[in-house]
């Protein structure tokens, strides 16, 4: 890792940070690439009555209370809210939890 940049901040892009390991730019994982493939049809229908949306960008980047939408969701695919999801499992890899956690580190986009 040799350091990063900040976008500007009057265009919006003042959250997208970019790393660069040897002179390479590595980029911000994106919600529509990394993230919405790990749910499964199942689990994005069975929330949706319950007002979790897994498949909605808009909900789950929302800023609001800090960014609570995908901090729930995450609480409850690592079991530090119960019940643990999916309920009964499988539940998400270290892998798959750690690509949560580095989309939520680069800004949420999309
Ligand atoms: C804010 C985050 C979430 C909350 C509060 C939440 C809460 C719940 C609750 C209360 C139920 C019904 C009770 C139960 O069956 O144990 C449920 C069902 C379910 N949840 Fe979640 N959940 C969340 C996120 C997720 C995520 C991230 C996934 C998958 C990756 C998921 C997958 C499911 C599935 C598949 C069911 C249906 C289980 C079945 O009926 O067999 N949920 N969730």
């Amino acid at each position: 890792m040799d350091g990063a940049v900040s976008g500007g901040s009057a265009d919006g892009l003042s959250r997208l940070r970019i790393a660069f390991c040897h002179g390479v730019p590595m980029m911000a994982l994106s919600f529509a690439t990394d993230v919405l493939p790990m749910f499964r049809q199942v689990d994005i229908d069975h929330m949706k009555p319950m007002g979790v949306l897994l498949d909605d960008y808009d909900y789950m980047s929302n800023a609001e209370n800090d960014h609570q939408n995908a901090q729930s969701v995450s609480d409850s695919l690592t079991g530090k809210n119960k019940p643990q999801m999916p309920p009964g499992g499988p539940y998400w890899t270290p892998e798959q939890l750690a690509k949560y956690a580095q989309w939520m580190a680069d800004g949420y986009q999309p």
